[in-house]
């Protein structure tokens, strides 16, 4: 592992879940162009939010992680952007006064395309097909021109991340972000019948706080914090050769940035010590994540960290638990105990998404929302024994009002999945259940808050 990094050293690796294309000469082109267009986002802001993580990592901050499974070609409607943001600022709210610390925002947004798949083909009837592998490499339609991967999809990819990552920056700096606004919109939430009393309480504590401060003098027309956020951008890095063509060194540091999002993580398939993700990783200075799920074995992950995070640096590395809400008990505890015992910095955060799919008498795909929450539960009750700081969550969720997991207070049944499914890929959290389990985190953290002061008291 000590051999020599470069931009393009994983292409000697062995690599899974990456396609074949058939026309090598437009790859070479498409790779090519991507090299000459401007980087995405800019070095400085990654180090910033490294910044905030290592807050998080020593205990001083909560992560919020959040976005599509997949986003796609066809859904880069503007209203979909902002109803994902509105919900996801909400939740940040409800987090921070539950935590009485900053929450690092991070979109799984502008450049969540590529996907890990389980099976390379698919099979309908008769008809076997290349697996839809995400917008960035072949279209979801089943048919065989459309699984085809095309490497120009790559240049679209892109454009529609610039164009995502404009919009959110006006948002996160041009008065959409106002927390007066987000709250009238939390209290819209509340107010509606349906969620019934449990989160007044929090909302109104939270109204009186806001209140107190305009009384104060601090309001967003008064103070810059209450009127914009900062923002950050996060997928899964998993088509190489994009992200190489968007990695470039950084003037002000001579360090190699992945510049196609401000954090990227390595995804449970593909986490192979050996292999090509895994050396692409170790060579960009961005704040970087791995998901670790129930094969990941305690020396293995101190093995991944030592070539992940050799220098042992606060904020570089975030873990993301995804076990199923079975399994947290079984795996996390061991993984817990591996870090603390060689003093590893890391953030620990929660997957309650990717282990909790099960299949609906309808035959849908989706995720009971009361796994999801038993997930993140158990992955608090871990942090409370081991004395670690439950660092924070990684969901998949829309702003939009989609039937696609079941449960949740507006519970949505079997029967009700087929009403408004529409992720590319796997089921996500409809914008009540994303803030109801903001709610419900809330809860936890400002236990592990309590508990943190009885002990310090
Ligand atoms: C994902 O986050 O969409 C994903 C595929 O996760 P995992 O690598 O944990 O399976
Ligand atoms: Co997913």
């Amino acid at each position: 592992m000590s051999s020599k990094w470069t931009p393009d050293s994983w292409r000697a690796k062995p690599i899974v879940q990456v396609p074949e294309y058939s026309d090598q000469d437009a790859l070479k082109d498409a790779e090519g162009r991507l090299a000459s267009y401007p980087p995405l986002v800019f070095a400085g802001e990654a180090r910033k939010l490294k910044k905030q993580l290592a807050d998080v990592a020593e205990g001083r901050g909560f992560l919020l992680q959040g976005g599509d499974c997949a986003e796609s070609f066809a859904e880069h409607h503007p209203d979909h952007i902002r109803d994902f943001f509105r919900v996801f600022l909400q939740m940040a709210v409800v987090l921070t006064y539950g935590a009485k610390q900053p929450v690092v925002k991070v979109g799984r947004i502008a450049g969540q395309f590529a996907k890990p798949r389980s099976a390379p083909t698919e099979k309908q009837g008769d008809v076997e097909l290349p697996s839809y592998r995400g917008d960035i490499i072949n279209e979801i339609d089943f048919e065989a021109v459309a699984r085809e991967p095309d490497p120009r999809r790559m240049l679209m990819a892109y454009r529609q991340s610039a164009a995502t990552l404009n919009l959110l920056r006006a948002f996160a700096s041009g008065g959409f972000a106002n927390l007066d606004h987000v709250h009238q919109w939390t209290l819209g939430f509340v107010n509606d019948g349906a969620m019934g009393a449990r989160y007044k309480d929090l909302a109104d504590r939270i109204s009186e706080s806001l209140d107190f401060m305009r009384a104060c003098g601090v309001d967003p027309e008064s103070a810059p914090q209450l009127r914009s956020t900062d923002f950050f951008t996060s997928h899964e890095a998993l088509l190489l050769g994009y992200e190489e063509a968007l990695t470039r060194v950084d003037s002000t540091s001579g360090e190699w940035y992945a510049t196609s999002g401000h954090m990227i993580w390595i995804g449970d398939r593909t986490r192979q010590l050996d292999h090509a993700h895994v050396e692409f990783f170790r060579g960009i200075k961005n704040p970087i994540g791995m998901k670790c799920g129930p094969s990941l074995e305690p020396d293995d992950l101190i093995r991944l960290i030592d070539a992940l995070n050799p220098e042992n640096e606060a904020g570089r590395l975030t873990l993301i638990a995804r076990f199923g809400a079975d399994k947290v008990f079984d795996h996390l505890p061991a993984l817990v105990r591996a870090v603390e015992r060689e003093g590893r910095k890391v953030v620990w955060s929660c997957d309650p998404m990717h282990g909790n799919v099960i299949k609906a008498s309808t035959g849908f795909k989706t995720r009971p929302f009361d796994r999801i929450l038993k997930e993140v539960e158990a992955f608090f009750a871990v942090h409370r024994a081991e004395g670690t700081h439950a660092g924070g969550i990684h969901v998949e969720m829309t702003g939009k009002n989609v039937t696609e997991c079941t449960g949740g207070a507006k519970a949505i049944t079997d029967e009700d999945l087929s009403d408004r499914y529409h992720t590319h890929c796997d089921p996500r959290l409809n914008a009540d259940q994303a803030l109801e389990l903001a709610f419900l985190i809330s809860e936890n953290l400002k236990s592990e808050r309590d508990t943190r002061l009885a002990i310090n008291a």
